[in-house]
């Protein structure tokens, strides 16, 4: 690979997926990571398998999918999290193991309690094992950035003649500045012997809100592998953003002199995506993907936008994938426009769910007279759990009374066509709404978190509904779209009690859901 040319490693499915509220079900893991194949990243960290049985499990599918990229999993330095990553991704023709290590004095006395000398023999003992099973092995001292230079170079030059064949700096916890982190660069480069016999690589936190900017300063300092997420999401205030140090690296090519192998044009499907599962949306300013990223305002802009685009845009919206206009289907657009739309969009979907998506287009196709994108995505996110049983909403009457509670009747349809109708109070809509559901299923759900996103634009916008609930003990998410909020919000918790259900059939109750339960790093 050429010397210009930077590793994109996206670790969405790990370090992402991982901050809360951003777990995924097995089937939305295959989903993004079929997206990142056809973004063309060129490894993907799954996961991390010893976490639990659920980890392991999507670790594997991906890799066995063989989507093209590099599947990577994530290891600490013991035989038995190393084995786990070895069965978990062997099915990929390309595969990695990624080990840690933390090196910095504050994980060394207060969290580790080992020694210097401990940590290298730790660090080399397993990057060794390691490469007794594969050949791809990535090594990261975890806290690098506060861990002293000279020891971070010792480890570092050791875990190379282990065998270590990526050696990723990361910022743990988002502290670190450019400058600094240029200089930390700059001194591995000059301090470790044996650097320019691996990739060396960069993993940024984004605390102080600058992982993209220090990510920067590590590959103009020498780093060849930038980590990253979609939509930045991750621990805390997140990581390193793909679609941003992609876009810096591809705008400002003359500055920086190097490439990716992104296809840019699939930057904002993939962004969408991601936060449709998640029910994390960008903000509306949020760079490259945020709604406002291409809309000009300001008189003085459009004008100067008419006379040439170049007066106040730097990149155009189609070069990250954003149709020109997102206006996109309407009543009378036809299925094959609407599947090549959601085939754009990043949803491959069977003909089955194409044909049950297709019909609900046209239910919100006669309320509402412009379908965006938002809305595609609103209907697809919604049509899988909530139709697939065994329980489907036929009807809910809400009613609201200021100083009085909510009432709420509704009207399921069950599997055998039976239909089944309850009712209930609750402190205001959605709780009553939720409840009448409860005494139907049977299933109590304790509600954790309500988020409502407008799918699109205009005020007969579809509400789109993410819910966090608790059942039994573990977190669940859902999703529901409708222009009425409150019927969202009711689809949203149907779904989940329809996953409960189909799970506890099959005596794994909550197995095909985010699982909460995990161990982390
Ligand atoms: O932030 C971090 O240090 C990590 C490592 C495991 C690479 O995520
Ligand atoms: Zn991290």
């Amino acid at each position: 690979m050429s010397d210009k040319r930077i590793r994109i490693f996206d670790t969405t499915l790990r370090d992402g997926e991982q901050a809360p509220g951003c777990s995924m079900t097995l089937s939305e893991k295959l989903r993004v990571a079929r997206a990142l194949a056809d973004l063309n990243v060129d490894i993907i960290e799954a996961g991390f398998p010893a976490a639990s049985p659920g980890d392991f499990e999507a670790v594997k599918a991906i890799a066995d999918e063989n989507f093209g990229p590099t599947i990577c999993g994530l290891a600490r330095c013991n035989a038995g999290d190393i084995e786990k990553v070895y069965e978990a991704v062997k099915g990929a023709d390309k595969h990695r193991i990624h080990v840690f290590v933390a090196t910095s004095a504050i994980h060394r006395e207060h969290k580790l309690k080992m020694a210097k000398e401990e940590i290298i023999r730790s660090a080399v003992g397993a990057v060794r094992l390691a490469r007794e099973l594969v050949d791809d092995v990535e090594f990261s001292p975890e806290d690098a950035s506060r861990t002293e230079l000279s020891y971070l170079a010792e480890v570092v030059t050791a875990a190379i003649e282990a065998g270590a064949t990526t050696v990723n700096i990361p910022d743990t916890v988002g502290y670190t500045v450019p400058a600094e982190f240029d200089r930390l660069f700059r001194y591995l480069v000059d301090n470790v012997p044996n650097i320019d016999d691996i990739t060396l690589s960069v993993h940024c936190h984004d605390d102080l809100g600058m992982a993209v900017a220090n990510s920067l300063a590590a590959v103009s300092a020498g780093a060849r592998q930038i980590e990253c997420t979609i939509n930045g999401i991750g621990e805390r205030a997140g990581n390193c953003s793909l679609e941003e140090v992609v876009m810096a690296i591809r705008t400002r090519a003359e500055f920086f002199g190097l490439e990716t192998g992104i296809d840019t044009t699939r930057l904002y499907p993939t962004s969408r995506l991601v936060s449709s599962i998640t029910g994390m949306h960008p903000p509306r300013n949020k760079a490259i993907v945020g709604e406002n990223a291409f809309a000009h305002e300001a008189g003085i802009h459009q004008h100067g936008m008419l006379q040439h685009a170049s007066t106040y845009e730097i990149m155009r919206p189609e070069d990250v994938g954003i149709a020109k206009s997102s206006l996109v289907l309407g009543k009378h657009s036809g299925r094959h426009a609407f599947r090549d739309r959601l085939v754009e969009l990043g949803f491959e979907l069977d003909d089955f769910e194409v044909n049950r998506a297709f019909q609900e287009f046209k239910k919100l196709a006669d309320k509402k007279k412009d379908i965006y994108d938002g809305d595609l995505e609103a209907i697809v996110m919604n049509a899988g759990g909530a139709s697939s049983g065994p329980w489907t909403l036929k009807s809910l009457e809400v009613q609201t009374h200021t100083d009085q509670p909510a009432t709420a009747a509704v009207t399921l349809i069950g599997e055998d066509g039976r239909e089944v109708e309850d009712s209930a109070h609750g402190d205001g809509p959605v709780a009553a709404a939720v409840q009448a559901l409860e005494r139907v299923t049977g299933l109590e759900l304790t509600l954790r978190n309500f988020e409502l996103h407008s799918a699109s634009i205009g005020e007969d916008a579809q509400g789109e509904v993410t819910v966090t609930v608790a059942y039994d003990g573990q977190s669940f998410r859902g999703h529901g779209a409708s222009v009425d909020i409150v019927e969202a919000g009711a689809r949203a918790c149907l779904e989940v009690m329809n996953r409960i259900l189909r799970g506890q059939r099959r005596g794994v109750a909550g197995s095909d859901t985010g699982d909460s339960s995990r161990a982390t790093i």
